[in-house]
């Protein structure tokens, strides 16, 4: 498609493949039901999809658990199926990245398996194993709610080895030469077939050293850079998008000097979204994003608001996370690790105008856009499966059986349809808000229209507008001569506002969201009122 630099303004859609549509009746997502939606998918506006793990797994944990990383899972389908839909995407101008999970394999990977069982096989110095389960105390547990230790002992192995997520995830050993290659060799392997990159999964805790928290080591930075040059010195218009759960300082590290990723999750911006929309105050927003970091020119943050993990919440203080847990986790059940396994709509009460709120936030802050599946339509979630599977139920596309996902009996579904009398099939599905031009999905579709058509998001400056009012989180979008002004009411009352415009301005701005004319200019000053969450995406004309 010979544009190098796509990301940079583009819109991503997360795709759970065994959520998505059942082709096969089986009761499973599959690829060939993937591309039986792909259309549904550029309607929306979408121009890449990143699917979750689709690789042969016992699926511990999902898929990120894998046990070969060069063909499908069969539940999703074949590699020809794969080959299908990269076809069909590519030729509606559409991206797919797939997950890359570099940092661990399953246990049940052969690599594992020769390694536990024999010393002398080359296979044994793939992973990281120990006497004792003493080394590297300072690393911390991520998977708190079942890993006591980042050790655990293997009989057969004789030894302890170490895992950063769950006990059947051991972590590969990057200091082996070895490694390194086998892993080039699958990054190869799927861009040989055509895919235009990968989400690259836990890439902190490639590497361990005593006395460090085994996060973002230089050892790390200087393989993942191995891989970008691998990639820019053999294809073009890849993108590696980074998934590294940090600080600002050390998110920003991924991106090296422009030789690292291309893109990273806004981690840090994404709790505080959730607490400016609680508190009805802008300061959240504005705290986190005078700590974000300058990134290089050709770079770009990936912003959410969900995804297919627990709302995490490592990357706030105690207290704030004490405070988002009692605001949006009250329910123990809620509670998952140190985050929130909710769904977007749930989080926010269902409450139409705040979901879209969230969403003008999303598309006009900088950063390209991921919109987890089912969340364009407000979808729900069932905090009663267990890990993080209550978040990846089947996709409500209609009323009728299974809620047009699948036509096994409904027995046979990978996981119960969320059947609340608020999210249910019913209430909850595409068919219904395609017809509704008031929809979310129409909301959003039309925001996923106007992030696209007014490059100022994906390229443009971002500065704040003072509003003299605390409730209000108003922004300048601005690219050379084009101007936005982005307007969001945090608070459930109406406020009336008055700006300071910084430069002279012609008379009545238009918001692009509505077509319509809004407020009006007094002595140089907007004036406007807002109604509750409201939010505008004002077209200034400076004179
Ligand atoms: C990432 C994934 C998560 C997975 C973990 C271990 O954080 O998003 O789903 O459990 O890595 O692979």
């Amino acid at each position: 498609m010979g544009n190098s630099l796509w990301y940079k303004n583009a819109v991503f859609y997360e795709v759970y493949v065994r959520g998505f549509k059942d082709s096969s009746n089986d009761g499973n997502g599959d690829l060939i039901g993937l591309i039986e939606k792909i259309d549904y998918l550029q309607e929306l506006g979408i121009d890449c999809l990143w699917l979750l793990p689709i690789y042969p797994s016992p699926l511990i944990d999902d898929g990120y658990d894998i046990s070969d990383y060069c063909s499908i899972l069969p539940d999703y389908g074949t590699l020809e199926d794969f080959k299908a839909l990269l076809d069909a995407a590519h030729k509606r101008g559409m991206r797919v990245i797939t997950d890359l999970v570099l940092n661990h394999t399953s246990d049940q990977h052969p690599w594992f398996q020769a390694a536990r069982v024999n010393r002398n096989s080359p296979y044994r110095d793939f992973y990281v194993w120990s006497d004792t389960d003493q080394k590297y105390q300072d690393a911390r547990i991520i998977f708190l709610d079942t890993e006591k230790s980042n050790w655990t002992w293997d009989e057969a192995a004789g030894q302890y080895f170490w895992h950063r997520f769950y006990s059947s995830q051991p972590d590969l050993n990057y200091d082996n030469p070895a490694v390194q290659n086998e892993m080039l060799s699958v990054i190869e392997f799927w861009l040989e077939l055509g895919i235009d990159g990968f989400r690259v999964d836990a890439v902190p805790y490639l590497y361990q050293r005593e006395g460090t928290n085994c996060e973002n080591l230089p050892e790390t930075h200087a393989f993942l850079k191995r891989i970008r040059r691998f990639i820019d010195d053999n294809y073009s218009d890849r993108v590696l998008l980074c998934e590294a759960n940090q600080w600002p300082q050390d998110v920003r590290s991924y991106f090296g000097d422009g030789d690292e990723f291309h893109m990273g999750f806004n981690f840090p911006v994404m709790p505080r979204i959730y607490m400016a929309l609680r508190k009805g105050e802008r300061a959240p927003l504005v705290d986190i994003l005078e700590q974000i970091p300058d990134i290089p020119p050709d770079s770009q943050w990936c912003t959410f608001l969900r995804n297919h993990d627990e709302l995490t919440l490592e990357m706030v203080t105690e207290e704030e996370r004490e405070w988002m847990w009692q605001e949006y986790g009250p329910e123990p059940r809620m509670r998952q690790n140190l985050g929130i396994r909710r769904r977007l709509a749930p989080l926010l009460g269902n409450n139409k105008r705040k979901i879209e709120l969230a969403y003008s936030l999303l598309f006009s802050l900088p950063g390209s856009p991921v919109i987890y599946y089912g969340d364009e339509i407000g979808m729900g979630d069932n905090i009663w499966l267990a890990d993080r599977n209550g978040l990846r139920t089947p996709m409500q596309w209609d009323a009728g059986p299974n809620a047009g996902f699948s036509r096994a009996i409904a027995e046979k579904l990978y996981a119960p349809l969320v059947s609340s009398q608020e999210f249910g099939l019913n209430q909850v599905n595409v068919a219904a808000q395609r017809r509704d031009i008031n929809s979310l999905w129409h909301r959003i579709r039309n925001m996923i229209r106007l992030h696209k058509e007014n490059h100022v998001f994906g390229w443009g400056e971002f500065r704040w507008q003072d509003a003299g009012n605390d409730a209000i989180a108003a922004y300048w979008r601005t690219l050379s001569e084009r101007s936005l002004l982005i307007i969001n009411n945090l608070s459930p009352d109406s406020q009336n506002i008055r700006l300071r415009m910084p430069e002279a301005c012609a008379s009545e701005p238009v918001d692009l969201l509505s077509g319509r004319k809004m407020g009006k200019f007094e002595e140089g000053d907007l004036v406007l009122k807002l109604q509750p969450f409201q939010f505008l995406w004002l077209n200034i004309l400076k004179i």
